[in-house]
């Protein structure tokens, strides 16, 4: 694992879109990983905008995001698949088809679970997955005692009063572990002991994100906030300052959208 720590949320947003931008134009049918949630949230509109005024082109790749709720149509306005129009896909040019989302109204939820995996397959493997963390330290939908070599499947969620579903569709840990590239972004103090326990802590079925450690080319992007808790602060500093991979990256200014 790889930590960078950055001065703020949009800092950490932006980072984390120039790399996926990078890839993106090093390699135009790049088979990317999405999340969704609050934080990345700004990382799509930098996405949007770099396509807007850069030409960054969406044209080849496909998409697989993470999870999808059981139980509400694709077209609820608290799917993800409405998130993901919303955010990303209706402003840069990606079809419909070349955007995957496990569909959480399908009539059988084992098939739906397994064809997913296949299209993941058939399409070559995730080359870069975009990652959030829960606040319980869950990556995907992979809830509290998610075994780390789980696959795509059906996972009831953690009791939330504000959350209708009950129930999502989350690719598995495991399915997570086959990417090529993790890229997990955390920002602001409520995810700082948490992401703590993650990076640093032991490998633990309980904090689903630890399983990343295993992994072998995993980069973790944080603000200041988030990474109040982390040990080895100067260590990480010192690689994104020294490591001739981030030379291009360090000047945050610069990957300011022109
Ligand atoms: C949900 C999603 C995760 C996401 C997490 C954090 O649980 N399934 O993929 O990482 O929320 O969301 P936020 O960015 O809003 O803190």
């Amino acid at each position: 694992m790889e930590v960078i720590i950055v001065p703020d949320r949009s800092k950490a947003a932006l980072l984390t879109a120039r790399i996926i931008d990078k890839e993106l134009r090093t390699k135009p049918e790049l088979v990317l990983g999405l999340a969704t949630g609050r934080t990345m949230e700004r990382v799509y509109a930098y996405l949007a905008v770099f396509h807007q005024r850069e030409g960054l082109d969406f044209s080849k790749c496909h998409t697989f995001n993470l999870d999808e709720y059981i139980g509400i149509p694709s077209t609820d306005p608290g799917s993800y698949r409405q998130y993901m129009d919303e955010h990303l896909f209706r402003k840069v040019n990606i079809r419909h088809e070349q955007t995957h989302l496990p569909n959480g109204a399908a009539e059988d939820l084992g098939a739906e679970c397994r064809q997913y995996e296949d299209k993941i397959k058939q399409l070559g493997g995730i080359d870069l997955q975009l990652l959030g963390i829960g606040g319980d330290g869950h990556i995907g939908f992979n809830e509290p005692l998610s075994a780390l070599r789980s696959r795509t499947r059906e996972k009831a969620l953690t009791p939330d009063i504000a959350r209708v579903p009950r129930r999502a569709i989350t690719m598995g840990v495991g399915t997570i572990l086959d990417c090529r590239r993790c890229l997990l972004l955390a920002t602001g103090e409520s995810k700082a002991s948490i992401l703590a326990k993650a990076v640093e802590g032991p490998i633990t079925a309980m904090v689903t994100a630890s399983a990343l450690q295993l992994h072998p080319r995993c980069q973790v992007v944080v603000d200041e906030e988030a990474s109040a808790a982390l040990h080895g602060q100067d260590y990480y500093r010192w690689i994104f300052d020294n490591e001739p991979e981030w030379a291009a990256f360090r000047d945050l200014d610069n990957l300011e959208p022109r």
